[in-house]
């Protein structure tokens, strides 16, 4: 198993992302709760190895108050055993969002890989054991830093050839950065991850409101999206978002709930379910070379009650935004968040999912020309995705 190109790929990832370690003393462990703080000035992030998640994210609010404002469990056992698994927080791999028909074609090839949503029409996330369902492995822990690791086997849920990949989160001031890289040891295969961060930033605290629809969203890259049929499967069809529609976030920026009494935005996320599970494009080409770090945001949002505001900066070309509509107050919230008097659990419409991705299910739409982007080999350049969510307060 100790292939020599797993051993190439341990010296790239040296050389491209150990190299900026700097631990003095080797690895910290977790704490109590199983989780991994890493920390810099202005934020505290905690992490667990089931699916490379986060758990929490600190941040002071306009009043000095810390909030804990993305989605998890108080302790890191319990999301081996939760039923309802959410995918919250982790890496949905190896090839996230949906995958038609649960099959695709590499080289003339057709595979099949194990279905697990829809009555077994298509495959979500890698399947029912995808990433995000498996521990990772630790392999580098620091004050500011933390590397996960995992081999993701040939034939595993269908997917051919083995997939070695390496997930990094590194805070720096005010800022989470990540960086995602995997690599195609012995086939061609589809790669595609995300992070499946779920974001409420007011910490469940506001006493106007459990939901998130106040909170304000803009996309100003994504005049595009990808149409997909009820049970959010894209059909083929690239859709203009608008101006003034209830998908334009791009023109100015408005409140996630701002259009929720629109007719239209019913059947906007599936069949009768009203809001948003939405793949926006992110549309830079016009601008000519551009460097992600210092270009503008790709999303940016923000909530009056705590004044908290993330900017998303990244490399990839697509943005999911899911507005919980299938939340229905069952899932707990954790003993950091929420409001005295108020039930603990996470209400319909109380948070939003933004995933930094590529074209969804581009893997069975060649016309749209992706392959480079989706399909990895052997002989290819490791899949590497990058971002930094950077906060302000206001
Ligand atoms: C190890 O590193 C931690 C975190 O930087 C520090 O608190 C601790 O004192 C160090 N221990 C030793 C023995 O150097
Ligand atoms: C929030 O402010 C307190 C008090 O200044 C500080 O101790 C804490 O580290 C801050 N939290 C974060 C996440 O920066
Ligand atoms: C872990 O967290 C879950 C969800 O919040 C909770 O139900 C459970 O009691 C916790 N278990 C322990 C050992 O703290
Ligand atoms: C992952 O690790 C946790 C904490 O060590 C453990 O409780 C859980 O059973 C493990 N889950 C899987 C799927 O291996
Ligand atoms: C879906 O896959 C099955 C095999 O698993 C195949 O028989 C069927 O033709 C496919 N359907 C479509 C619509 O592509
Ligand atoms: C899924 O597939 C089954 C059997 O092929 C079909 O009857 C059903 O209508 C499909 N769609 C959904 C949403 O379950
Ligand atoms: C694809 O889906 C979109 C959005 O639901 C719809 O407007 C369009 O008519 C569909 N096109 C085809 C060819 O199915
Ligand atoms: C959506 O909300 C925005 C901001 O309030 C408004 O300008 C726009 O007209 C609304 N669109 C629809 C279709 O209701
Ligand atoms: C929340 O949003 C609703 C609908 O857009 C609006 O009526 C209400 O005034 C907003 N509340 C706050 C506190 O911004
Ligand atoms: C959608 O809602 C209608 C009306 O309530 C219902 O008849 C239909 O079965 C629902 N469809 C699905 C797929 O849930
Ligand atoms: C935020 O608060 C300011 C000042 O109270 C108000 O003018 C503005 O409309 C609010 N924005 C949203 C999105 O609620």
């Amino acid at each position: 198993m100790l292939s020599f190109k797993l051993s190439a790929a341990v010296s790239l990832l040296a050389a491209t992302t150990l190299a900026q370690y700097d631990a003095p003393n080797g690895t910290l462990g977790p704490d109590e709760n199983g989780k991994y703080e890493i920390s810099a000035e202005g934020i505290r992030g905690l992490f667990i190895p089931y699916g490379a998640s986060i758990s929490n994210l600190f941040i002071n609010d306009t009043n000095g108050i810390e909030r804990d404002i993305v989605l998890g469990y108080d302790n890191a056992s319990y999301y081996s055993v939760d039923p309802i698994h959410p995918h919250f927080g982790g890496v949905p791999g190896r090839y996230a969002n949906r995958i038609k028909n649960s099959s695709f074609v590499i080289d003339g090839v057709e595979y099949h890989v194990v279905p697990n949503e829809n009555n077994n029409n298509d495959t979500l996330h890698g399947g029912p054991d995808g990433w995000d369902w498996r521990n990772f492995t630790v392999v580098a822990h620091t004050t500011d830093s933390i590397t996960f690791s995992i081999v993701d086997p040939d034939g595993k849920e269908g997917f051919p050839g083995e997939v070695i990949s390496y997930i990094t989160y590194t805070m720096t001031p005010h800022t989470w950065n990540l960086k995602m890289v995997a690599f195609a040891t012995t086939k061609k295969t589809p790669i595609m991850l995300s992070s499946h961060t779920y974001w409420n930033l007011d910490a469940f605290a506001n006493p106007d409101t459990p939901t998130a629809l106040n909170h304000t969203l803009s996309l100003p890259y994504s005049g595009q999206r990808v149409g997909a049929d009820g049970i959010l499967i894209p059909n083929g069809t690239i859709l203009p978002n608008e101006l003034y529609s209830v998908n334009d976030f791009w023109s100015s920026p408005k409140q996630l709930g701002a259009n929720f009494s629109a007719p239209e935005l019913l059947g906007n996320c599936g069949t009768n379910c009203t809001g948003y599970d939405t793949c926006y494009l992110v549309n830079r080409a016009q601008y000519g070379d551009y460097d992600w770090r210092t270009f503008g945001p790709v999303a940016t949002l923000s909530s009056n009650f705590t004044g908290i505001q993330v900017d998303i900066f990244t490399d990839q070309e697509a943005f999911q935004v899911y507005s919980c509509g299938g939340v229905n107050g069952v899932t707990p919230i954790k003993s950091t968040q929420g409001l005295e008097g108020r039930e603990n659990v996470v209400q319909q419409y109380g948070c939003i999912v933004m995933e930094v991705e590529d074209w969804i299910d581009a893997i069975n739409q060649p016309e749209w020309q992706r392959n480079n982007k989706q399909i990895y080999g052997p002989e290819d350049p490791p899949y590497v995705l990058e971002a930094a969510y950077v906060f302000s307060v206001n």
